[in-house]
């Protein structure tokens, strides 16, 4: 079965949603939860395909994992975790190298596959190793396969010279319980850092300095298993925030905390939305006039969002003017480009820049998945394209979000998950002629 996402464009999105919890936090609270015997639970934990594959590694180590309906997961951590995870298991999910500090902190030791996850360029991981290296785990890595090693982690000051989410968290679960002070200095600052930080306390460990660009840590001798929620997913919020903006609609985002996305939210309104409400009352977006072209670079946070970069190109192709987009964190997440192009929007591409004219109608044609934010962004395109899009390989968006459609649909979108033999258009649709 040719599964896909079937867009049909044309209704402005209405009505109030409630946002899940941040994908990009739960999974790294699945980790934490390894460090600590005992049972933790975590409730507002997204049903997504990276969640159930972050269970399915935690299962694999030895925890014990329910989970209830309403998104409450239970770990039952035994006192020896395992120190290994089989390729197929970290392959599917780059947030699985994430487990490599516990590991070495709970066991001394840790062998993985070298991480999946999307296709966004080089996507390194020498920050977490260096920073584990600087703690004194011994570290070898081959082509498909990295190592730790550490009778004893001992804290250290490691200044990152890019302010990796990936290598904080890393370096974070490695120190909550290493001997002595451990300083991370340019740390990310992520909301879901700060959540991750916010659970480990709640288990025992002493840090400091948290959303500030310097982490202090102070090794504790165990931690404890604890219960926490999920903090709500900007980048969910920000998703669905576009896509109101986009269809000239009135939506209301509840369930999450607009600091968390404020410059996005800036962008959007200096593109014409209406932007207004709190954590308390929801996020509410308005947009009722025509879309105006602005500049983005996206940037670590409180930069603006890589995540939502997809998204943001889609918006600008239906604003008016010529705007810049330019992308700081990846070396290869323009993937969207070639699709846009196929639906009839004009963006050039410059290095890392992306320059937009619009308004440019879009047309619905067949497009694809490469990963969970550009497929997101290609089902928004359909929304406001003129007639049919057919998003195939759907399953990169799964990874990402929950029930993308019927939430879309909740909210008034013509939206289907159904074989794209379904698509309407007679003849079927013309399959995008992808650029390089
Ligand atoms: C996290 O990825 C998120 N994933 C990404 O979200 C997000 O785009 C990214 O942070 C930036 O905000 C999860 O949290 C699971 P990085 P991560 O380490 O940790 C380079 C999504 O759509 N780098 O900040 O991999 C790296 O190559 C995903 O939900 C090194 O060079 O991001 C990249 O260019 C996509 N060496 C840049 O830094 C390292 O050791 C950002 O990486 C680590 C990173």
């Amino acid at each position: 079965m040719a599964d896909a996402f079937l867009v049909r464009g044309g209704a402005s999105l209405h009505g109030s949603l409630p946002v899940n919890g941040a994908k990009n936090s739960a999974l790294k609270l699945i980790a934490a939860a390894l460090l600590a015997e005992g049972r933790t639970t975590i409730a507002n934990v997204p049903a997504i395909a990276d969640i159930d594959a972050m269970l399915d590694v935690a299962r694999h180590l030895g925890a014990d994992v329910g989970r209830d309906g309403d998104g409450t997961v239970t770990l039952d951590v035994p006192g020896e975790v395992g120190t290994a995870t089989p390729p197929e298991l970290v392959r599917r999910l780059r947030a699985s190298i994430v487990v490599l500090g516990p590991l070495v902190a709970r066991h001394g030791r840790a062998r993985l596959a070298m991480p999946g996850g999307c296709n966004l360029g080089s996507r390194n991981i020498d920050l977490h190793l260096a920073g584990l290296s600087r703690m004194g785990a011994e570290v070898t890595y081959g082509p498909d396969y990295v190592e730790a090693r550490a009778d004893e982690l001992v804290g250290a000051a490691i200044e990152l010279p890019f302010a990796s989410v990936g290598a904080t968290e890393n370096l974070l679960l490695a120190a909550v319980t290493a001997r002595g002070r451990t300083r991370i200095i340019n740390a990310a600052r992520e909301p879901e850092i700060a959540d991750l930080a916010t659970m480990l306390c709640r288990m025992g460990a002493r840090i400091e300095g948290v959303g500030s660009p310097e982490l202090v840590v102070d090794g504790v001798d165990r931690l404890a298993p604890t219960h926490h929620a999920v903090v709500g997913d900007r980048i969910e919020a920000g998703t669905f925030a576009v896509a109101a903006a986009l269809t000239g609609g009135d939506v209301t985002l509840t369930g999450v905390d607009p600091e968390h996305l404020r410059l996005a939210l800036d962008k959007l309104a200096a593109a014409g939305v209406d932007v207004s409400g709190d954590a308390a009352a929801g996020l509410r977006l308005r947009a009722p006039g025509p879309l105006r072209g602005t500049d983005i670079a996206t940037l670590p946070y409180p930069g603006f969002p890589t995540d939502l970069q997809p998204q943001l190109l889609v918006l600008l192709s239906q604003a008016r003017g010529t705007s810049m987009l330019t992308e700081n964190v990846f070396d290869g997440r323009f993937s969207i480009v070639a699709h846009l192009r196929a639906m009839g929007a004009d963006i050039d591409l410059e290095g890392h820049h992306a320059i937009v004219r619009g308004p440019t109608a879009l047309r619905g044609c067949e497009v694809i998945a490469t990963d969970l934010r550009q497929g997101a962004a290609l089902v928004l395109a359909g929304l406001v394209a003129d007639g049919e899009t057919v998003v195939a390989d759907p399953h990169h968006v799964d990874r990402g979000y929950a029930d993308f459609a019927g939430r879309l649909r909740a909210l008034g979108a013509d939206v289907e998950r159904a074989d794209a033999a379904r698509a309407r258009t007679p003849g079927g649709l013309p399959r995008a002629v992808l650029g390089p």
